[in-house]
């Protein structure tokens, strides 16, 4: 069963319905939910995102640098500039900082391989006789593909919305991933399609009994039902880093999905049972009051509080992203927690 999972799991009080002879209302019940048809804003996102003014002068400035050091004129014969961006494919520059920037995505902020595997090639959500078989599917242009004939709009309903490109519901949580900017999608998808093509067939997702009543029960959180709004514009960038708070708070967003969105922490929504509640995350003293920032670094990605306690699953499942994080991000992160209102534990 993957971490990430939860919502799939809350298995407490369902197995006493299934067994009670609920079997048939619940398979018709689940039918029908997964049957719902959504429809969500078609975003013509561009991938990848080109240039920016900005990023072409800097361009710029750098080849004309470049220039300038080998001695070389910096003007023509007639006095104008010389053109230091002629022959440049910008196209293939934009195509270049999109990958990197997906690639950093992916490794530090959207947990998207947990369950799709390293290499985009297919992965496991959940695998379970009684739950199901709720596998990532191969997002590669290898044989299986699922994404080979996908178009932006799809990759928005399907990460954004949890819309499929039938219209149905999926069971995968991308309620998690509603606050992501286009840009940051476009680069994602910009990165995956970078990789090399892995072969392989992904089973289609199949509910077991229990995975039905949960389901049916709604206890299986349906991200479709979840996005309250379909039509809402989403950012069109991640706020810049120069304005740390903002920045911080974008980059919390995955962190409250467990934390909760006053970052309070309390019980994860969806977890299983014998999950700790997650902690509370503000300056307060039932929060993090006293931390410093090594303290909070320490506890991401060594799972370590400052008295030396470990922390428990799934807050460790957190360490790897948090490594890859860069010093940037990290600062803007611990500084945006330390600016929330103190709150008192959720009970
Ligand atoms: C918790 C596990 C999990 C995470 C995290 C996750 N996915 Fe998925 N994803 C799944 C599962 C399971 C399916 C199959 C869902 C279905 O068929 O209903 C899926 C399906 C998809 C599909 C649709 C493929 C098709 O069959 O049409 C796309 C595209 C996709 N995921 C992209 C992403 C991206 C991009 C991310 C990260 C931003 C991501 N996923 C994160 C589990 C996950
Ligand atoms: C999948 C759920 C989940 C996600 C996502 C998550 N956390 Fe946690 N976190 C937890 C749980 C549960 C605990 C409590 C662990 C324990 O008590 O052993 C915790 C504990 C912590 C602690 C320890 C605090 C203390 O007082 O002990 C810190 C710090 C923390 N999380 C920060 C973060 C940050 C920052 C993010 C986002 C980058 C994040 N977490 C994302 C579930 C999560």
């Amino acid at each position: 069963m993957h971490w990430l999972a939860k919502g799939a799991i809350a298995v407490v009080g369902v197995v006493g319905l299934a067994a009670a002879g609920g079997a048939w209302w619940a398979t018709s019940s689940a039918s029908t939910r997964m049957a719902q048809s959504f429809t969500a804003h078609d975003v013509a996102v561009p991938m990848p995102f080109p240039l920016t003014a900005e990023e072409v002068d800097a361009l710029r400035a750098e080849r004309l640098r470049a220039l300038e050091a080998t001695g070389a004129p910096t003007t023509n014969e007639d006095g104008t500039p010389v053109d230091v961006l002629a022959g440049v494919d910008l196209d293939a520059v934009a195509m270049e900082r999109a990958v990197a920037r997906g690639k950093h995505l992916s490794d530090a902020l959207y947990s998207c391989r947990a369950c799709h595997g390293d290499g985009y090639g297919g992965g496991v959500m959940v695998d379970d006789p009684m739950l199901g078989r709720l596998l990532g599917p191969n997002l590669t242009t290898g044989e299986g593909s699922r994404t080979l004939d996908y178009t932006m709009v799809d990759w928005d309903h399907m990460v954004r919305h949890g819309i499929k490109p039938d219209g149905h519901p999926t069971v995968m949580p991308a309620q998690d991933f509603v606050q992501m900017s286009d840009q940051e999608l476009s680069d994602l998808v910009a990165y995956i399609r970078s990789l090399p093509p892995v072969d392989n067939t992904v089973a289609p997702v199949e509910l077991g009994p229990i995975g039905t009543v949960l389901v049916a029960t709604g206890q299986l959180f349906l991200a479709a039902e979840m996005v309250h709004d379909h039509e809402a514009a989403h950012k069109a960038v991640p706020p810049s880093s120069d304005d740390t708070l903002a920045y911080g708070a974008h980059l919390a967003a995955v962190c409250t999905g467990c934390h909760h969105e006053d970052l309070a922490g309390g019980p994860v929504p969806g977890g299983p049972p014998d999950w700790p509640p997650a902690a509370n995350l503000t300056p307060g003293p039932d929060g993090l009051q006293g931390w410093s920032y090594d303290d909070f670094m320490t506890a991401l990605t060594d799972g370590k509080r400052p008295d030396g306690t470990a922390l428990r699953a799934p807050m460790t499942e957190i360490g790897p992203y948090a490594a890859a994080m860069n010093a940037t991000e990290r600062e803007a992160l611990w500084a945006y927690l330390q600016s929330v209102p103190a709150a008192a534990d959720r009970q």
